[in-house]
């Protein structure tokens, strides 16, 4: 099937900031059945992140306020030219800047790089301390950032959304006005908290953190769902995804690529192999040819 121009033998996908952006890990999950792998987000400059306790399990999904750790887009490109020596998996590099003249020179330097998708972290909740409300809030500030990127990028670019907004369909439209070629949805959702009982204190050291996980699939389905009937750009989907039938409820609900992130976690490297096994079982047994026969193809009651 095809996203976004690219040829991909499964529309499974790594979510960013699951794996960072080493190319050998990278690399492990292409081979074990998925179509393509997202980065870390990369910024300019190197970012420590946050203190830990970065990240807790709890009944429903994780907790994180990893704070955007990555070792600056210099070093994380040179790990895509790494990957793509003996790998033809479907690199996005996903980066995020301060504003917009920044996810400009971060485009820029994606330019020279071989990533094959540019992905806009417009969406993360985690350093609104240092950068206040995450862009995918404010319409302003989504259209700028889109449209000064897409003025520059030589590759297609992906914005990624918030499940946060208040109307997640007007910043998809806006996006996709602003010359973004698709969208990613959903970022992680809230802030949510984890109290340690016993300690009387939060579990992260940073009090609140983004919830990912099974707890936000239903969420993720039903912003796909609305924003699938507005815009005409592909969705990459994202929000607990754990299984086969999670990746088809997806698509069916107007996803054309699925992206896992927390199951990674939980199920281990293998995750790919087995929701890739499990697709193509559910698909053979209903009678759908093809991935692309699942798209949007939802009736509703
Ligand atoms: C530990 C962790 C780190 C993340 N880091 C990033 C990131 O750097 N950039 C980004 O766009 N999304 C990041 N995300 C969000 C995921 O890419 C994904 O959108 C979200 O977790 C929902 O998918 P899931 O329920 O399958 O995890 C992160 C999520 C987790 C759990």
């Amino acid at each position: 099937m095809l996203f976004l121009g690219k040829e991909i033998p499964t529309p499974l996908t790594l979510a960013s900031g699951i794996l960072g952006i080493s190319f050998s890990s990278l690399q492990r999950v292409i081979r074990d059945g998925a179509g393509m792998v997202t980065t870390k987000s990369l910024s300019i400059e190197p970012r420590i992140g946050h203190e830990g306790p970065i990240m807790a399990e709890f009944n429903g999904g994780l907790i994180n306020s990893v704070g955007l750790t990555n070792p600056g887009i210099q070093d994380g490109l040179a790990e895509v030219e790494k990957f793509h020596q003996n790998c033809h998996g479907v690199v996005i590099v996903s980066v995020f800047g301060g504003n917009a003249a920044e996810f400009v020179e971060l485009t820029k330097a994606v330019n020279d790089s071989s990533a094959d998708i540019l992905e806009l972290n417009l969406s993360c909740p985690n350093v609104e301390d240092e950068f206040k409300r995450p862009f995918a809030l404010m319409p302003d500030k989504t259209t700028e950032i889109v449209a000064a990127v897409a003025a520059v990028s030589r590759i297609p670019i992906l914005a990624k959304l918030s499940p946060n907004s208040n109307d997640i369909t007007t910043m998809a439209k806006l996006a996709e006005a602003a010359g973004a070629h698709g969208l990613t949805m959903i970022n992680t959702l809230g802030h949510g908290m984890v109290i340690d009982a016993i300690a009387r204190r939060p579990v992260l050291r940073n009090n609140f953190g983004g919830i990912s996980g099974p707890c936000i699939k239903p969420l993720a389905i039903k912003l796909i769902h609305d924003v699938y009937q507005v815009v005409k750009i592909p969705i990459l989907g994202t929000g607990g995804i754990s299984t086969g039938l999670d990746a088809i409820e997806m698509m069916m609900a107007g996803a054309s690529a699925v992206a896992v992130g927390t199951a990674v976690y939980d199920q281990g490297l293998n995750v790919f192999k087995s929701i890739r096994a499990e697709m193509e079982a559910f698909m053979e047994t209903h009678g759908y040819a093809d991935y692309s026969d699942l798209i949007g193809i939802l009736e509703e009651n």
